[in-house]
C-alpha cells in the first residue's frame, strides 16, 4: 500500500498567515504540522509516500523532509497548480499509485490514541473503501455517515441539516486500486472540486465502503482555523509534557517501527539540540 498526503489547498481560513507560507508547514507545538500526517502513514507501515503541495510551496518540503530515506522511507512530491478537490488526488498521483492500493490522508488532520496503530495496520487491504467515522457534537459541520453493525457503510451527507448519525468522517481514506478509475469518472461539484464524497457514495452503492469506529480513546484534530490549530497546539503539548510521549516525532517512530536503527536515531538529534526538540533521543 502506498500513502498520499494532500498539502496543498490556499488555507484562506488561517489568512494572512498562509498568505505567504503553507498551512502544512504552520507548527503545530514543537514540529511543522506536516510531521503529523507523516507519521500517521508511517503507523500504518507505509514507506512510500507522495506529497502533494502548490507549485510554491513543494520545494519548501522537499528542503525540510528530502527524500526520506534519512527515516527510512521514500518520499515523493508531485504539484497540484490549483486545488481541485481531494479526489484529484488519485489523478495526480495516478503513476505514484500504480498498481498499489492507497490511502488518503490529509495534510492538517492529527491522529492520536492507544489503539490507533492497529486499527490502521487493519486497513492495509481495502476491497473498495475503508473510511473511519468518529463521534462528535456537532455533526452538522461535518461530512456525516451511517452504518450498519457490520461496518457497511448505508448512507453519506455532506455537512447535513438533518444528519443520521453523529459521526463524522475524519480526513483519512483507504482505497483499492480501482480508486484511480473512479476519481476519472466523477464530476466536478458545484464548488469546482472533485470530491472524495463522490468516490465514496459510488463506492456505497456498490456496497464497497466500510467503515471503521475511532472510538472516544483516540483523538482526531483538524487545524484549518485559529483556533483549532492553538488548540491542536496546546494538546500535543499538554500530552507530551505529561505523558513524556511524543506526539508526531517521525524520527520516533521510524525507530519505533524499525524503519531506523537507534545510533541512526541518535545521529538524526544532532541539529536539534538547542530546540529539545531532540530531547527524548537521548
Ligand atoms: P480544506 O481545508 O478543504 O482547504 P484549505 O486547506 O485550502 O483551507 P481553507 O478552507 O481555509 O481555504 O483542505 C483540506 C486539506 O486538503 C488541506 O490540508 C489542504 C488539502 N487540499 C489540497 O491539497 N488540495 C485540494 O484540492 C484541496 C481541496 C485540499
Amino acid at each position: 500500500m502506498k500513502g498520499i498526503i494532500l498539502a496543498g489547498g490556499h488555507g484562506t481560513r488561517l489568512y494572512p498567515i498562509t498568505l505567504t507560507v503553507s498551512k502544512q508547514l504552520m507548527p503545530v507545538y514543537d514540529k511543522p504540522m506536516i510531521y503529523y500526517p507523516i507519521s500517521t502513514l508511517m503507523q500504518t507501515g507505509i514507506k512510500e509516500i507522495l506529497i502533494i503541495s502548490t507549485p510554491e510551496d513543494l520545494p519548501i518540503f522537499e528542503k525540510l523532509l528530502g527524500n526520506g530515506s534519512h527515516i527510512g522511507c521514500n518520499f515523493s512530491y508531485m504539484s497540484q497548480a490549483e486545488p481541485k478537490g481531494l479526489a484529484h488526488a488519485f489523478i495526480v498521483g495516478e503513476k505514484f499509485i500504480g498498481k498499489d492500493s492507497v490511502v488518503l490522508i490529509l495534510g492538517d488532520n492529527i491522529f492520536h490514541g492507544s489503539g490507533l496503530k492497529a486499527k490502521l495496520q487493519e486497513c492495509k487491504k481495502p476491497d473498495g473503501g475503508i473510511i473511519f467515522a468518529y463521534p462528535v457534537q456537532d455533526p452538522k459541520r461535518y461530512g456525516v455517515v451511517d452504518f450498519d453493525k457490520k461496518g457497511n457503510a448505508i448512507s453519506l451527507q455532506e455537512k447535513p441539516k438533518k444528519p443520521k448519525s453523529n459521526y463524522a468522517i475524519p480526513g483519512i481514506y483507504f482505497y483499492d486500486n480501482n480508486v484511480i478509475r473512479i476519481a476519472k469518472k466523477i464530476k466536478p461539484s458545484k464548488r469546482g472540486e472533485l470530491e472524495i464524497t463522490d468516490i465514496n457514495k459510488r463506492l456505497l452503492k456498490k456496497n464497497k465502503l466500510k467503515v471503521k469506529i475511532l472510538d472516544r480513546g483516540t483523538a482526531w484534530l483538524d487545524t484549518g482555523t485559529f483556533n483549532s490549530l492553538m488548540q491542536a497546539s496546546q494538546f500535543v503539548q499538554a500530552i507530551q509534557e505529561r505523558q513524556g510521549l511524543r506526539i508526531g516525532a517521525i524520527e520516533e517512530v521510524a525507530l519505533q517501527m524499525g524503519y531506523i536503527t537507534k545510533s541512526d536515531y541518535k545521529k538524526l538529534s544532532k541539529p536539534f539540540k538547542k530546540s529539545g526538540y531532540s530531547k527524548k533521543y537521548d
